[in-house]
């Protein structure tokens, strides 16, 4: 009998970031996307290691008007979706699940990086107004997330206080970034996307969870970062 070798490095806590993010490439290839999404993460959940498995707002099916919390119960509409829920159940007992929404970094491909480049290019831009979310920094993500690992096990909702559609945001951003570039309003069915997203899927915590600053403070400290 063979055994594997022992890990050289016993971590305190594993960041489960990793995921098959391509939303509408999962509607064309859902058993890719749940190999990684939810074997993935089982895999890392078998190092038997205090895990934060990083989930989505998508887990909802964005039929509601008020924010979303912790107790409310999940129904997915993507098959992206369906493997992250799953992958929440992939995560064991031993692991903070955080639901974030519409993460944007100074580094990565990302909403905010995507309009800035569009915005310097043309004089105006088509985006959904019909989906209402609330747009994370990912590194005031980060800080609530090691504030959450004083806390219980257990699902966490972590995104940015307030709300807004994306076309509020791309908005925002040309304000916030000095850009004129115009911001043409369209709906999700103009727009034609193979994967179905939620209308609305803002996400409070009822928990004890760490507060997250408003999203607009998030844009101005990513767009600082870029500066
Ligand atoms: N973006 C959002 O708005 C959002 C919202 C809510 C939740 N989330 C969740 O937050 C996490 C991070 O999202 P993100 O947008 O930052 O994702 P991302 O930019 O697409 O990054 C995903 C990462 O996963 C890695 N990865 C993919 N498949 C892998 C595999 N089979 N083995 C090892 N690594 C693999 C990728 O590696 P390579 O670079 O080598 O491809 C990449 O570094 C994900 O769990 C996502 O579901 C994202």
């Amino acid at each position: 009998m063979t055994f594997p070798p022992p890990p050289l490095v016993v971590p305190d806590v594993v960041l489960h970031a990793a995921a098959w993010t391509d939303v509408d490439g999962a509607e064309e290839d859902p058993q890719g996307a749940a190999a990684v999404n939810v074997g993935g993460t089982a895999h890392v959940a078998g190092l038997s290691v205090p895990l934060v498995y990083f989930s989505t707002d998508y887990v909802f099916d964005g039929h509601k008007r008020e924010p979303y919390l912790e107790s409310d119960p999940p129904n997915p509409q993507s098959a992206y979706a369906r493997s992250k829920l799953h992958g929440e159940a992939a995560a064991g007992e031993r692991a903070w699940i955080v639901r974030s929404s519409g993460l944007f970094a100074p580094t990565g491909t990302n909403f905010v990086r995507t309009m800035l480049e569009l915005g310097a290019e043309r004089g105006e831009v088509a985006v959904v107004d019909d989906q209402r979310t609330a747009p994370t920094y990912a590194l005031h993500l980060a800080q609530a997330t090691r504030g959450l690992l004083d806390r219980p096990f257990g699902v966490y909702h972590l995104a940015a206080d307030g709300d807004c559609t994306w076309a509020e945001f791309a908005a925002a951003i040309f304000e916030e970034a000095g850009i004129g570039c115009r911001v043409r309003p369209i709906t999700t069915k103009d727009l034609g996307r193979p994967a179905p997203r939620p209308a609305y899927s803002v996400l409070r915590s009822e928990k004890d969870a760490p507060r997250l600053p408003h999203w607009r403070e998030g844009l101005r400290a990513c767009l600082d970062r870029l500066r």
